[in-house]
């Protein structure tokens, strides 16, 4: 499905079930496995439909595994260094042929674990059993943490997200004297531009972060009293913060169509990640929609090598364990066309969840999803402000990056 186009400039082994794998250091764990062929990494908790990455970017369930003796762990936002344990979880057999996928194609139309044979002498406390041991997600960790008091943070500025409208409003924040924290989950700064290396590298150079206190591979998880619950790899912090600058970005773009859950199907942005580390579709790619990352993807891996689709054409994805093929409407009915790979450049809905959770009100726009609704100046409620796409500017590098700014300038311009 996806091959490597360059060889490995700093290789190391990490080990998938115990096999060997070869990985660039540094690149997330989820890219060496997909360049190595382990496509189907996850199962679905409920109906145990295979699952592989498709966001590279901590926005679906396609890339859990345990790492380590941890369960849970997104390995799209995990670094290889070498030598790390990664296990498939949630499965009876193997990754490739789970058992318990039988409850899929019994249950095709999904499963009431609470009501299934409830009541029926006998069978009800047998199937009880069962449901515990289908759902849910992964065993308890192999080392038990031990409680720790949260660190207390004060700050002039928070940012939620690295992207580029996070990177423009701390910088100009941080120009401005205020002292400011960004945090972005991922791996390095740079958020949806990671996928086009170079343009990331623009940015972060045109909008330096000074003293800016940088949380990197940390997730703002909720705002509860005007206080940002921020989880770190060392724990937790408390922030409190003047104002709060939330760049959250937008979740990918999906198609409702059938078997769009494959390992294989992947966001365009994804399959652009994907390239800048070298790790490209092993044939032909089925690429559906248009738009800013519809063309990134021809570019970076070749026109030739792509069957551009039109949402409307696409009838469905066809494939058991991961993508084989898609189905495309005629006139007369429908074609099939053998494809590695199915990129979705759909738009994308934006992340709105913690500006709401802040206090900011959320608008619904039919072509977007709910985006969250700010002021001319860019504030969303007190002094939570938004900025970039998930307060629904059209994902184009200079739009979201001039939008922190603008935002950031008017913060300073209100203090
Ligand atoms: S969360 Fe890792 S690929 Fe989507």
């Amino acid at each position: 499905m996806f091959k490597r186009a360059r060889p490995l400039a700093h290789p190391v082994v990490v080990y998938l079930d115990g096999a060997p794998v070869e990985a660039e250091r540094g690149e997330p764990l989820a890219v060496a496995l997909l360049a190595s062929d382990r496509t189907t990494l996850a199962r679905s908790a409920k109906l145990h439909r295979p699952r592989g990455p498709s966001c590279l970017r901590g926005g679906c369930d396609g890339c859990l595994a345990r790492v380590d003796g941890a369960p849970n762990v997104m390995t799209c936002l995990c670094a290889a260094q070498g030598g790390e344990q990664v296990e498939t979880q949630n499965f009876v057999g193997s990754r490739r042929a789970d058992l318990l996928r039988v409850t899929d194609w019994f249950f095709p139309n999904g499963i009431d674990h609470h009501h299934l044979m409830a009541g029926v002498p006998g069978v009800q406390d047998l199937l009880v059993g069962f449901a515990r041991k289908l759902a849910g997600m992964g065993r308890l960790p192999t080392n038990t943490l031990s409680v720790q008091s949260a660190r207390r943070l004060e700050t002039g500025a928070l940012v939620v997200g690295g992207g580029p409208a996070g990177l423009a409003a701390a910088s100009r924040l941080a120009a401005g004297g205020r002292d400011v924290t960004l945090v972005d989950d991922g791996i390095e700064l740079g958020g949806s531009l990671l996928a086009l290396p170079e343009r990331a590298g623009a940015v972060r150079g045109q909008h330096p972060l000074g003293a800016t206190r940088v949380l990197l591979g940390a997730t703002v998880v909720g705002v509860y009293g005007g206080e940002a619950l921020v989880a770190t790899p060392e724990g937790a912090v408390v922030v409190r913060a003047r104002d709060t600058v939330v760049t959250t970005g937008a979740h990918d773009g999906v198609l409702a169509v059938p078997n769009d859950d494959l390992p294989g199907v992947l966001s365009a942005r994804a399959v652009c990640r994907l390239a800048s580390y070298g790790v490209v579709p092993d044939g032909p790619v089925a690429l559906v929609g248009e738009g800013f990352w519809a063309d990134a993807v021809e570019a970076a891996i070749g026109a030739p090598n792509v069957l551009r689709v039109a949402p409307e054409d696409l009838a469905g994805i066809k494939g058991t364990g991961q993508v084989k093929a898609v189905a495309l409407k005629t006139a007369t009915g429908e074609r099939t066309v053998k494809v590695a790979v199915v990129a979705i450049a759909a738009p994308g809905a934006p992340a709105f969840e913690i500006a709401a959770q802040a206090g900011a009100e959320t608008r619904f726009e039919p072509t977007q999803g709910y985006v969250v609704v700010r002021d001319a100046d860019g504030r969303a409620a007190g002094s939570v402000w938004a900025a970039g796409e998930c307060a629904g500017v059209a994902f184009d590098p200079d739009a979201v990056t001039g939008d922190g700014a603008r935002v950031a300038e008017a913060i300073l311009a209100a203090s």
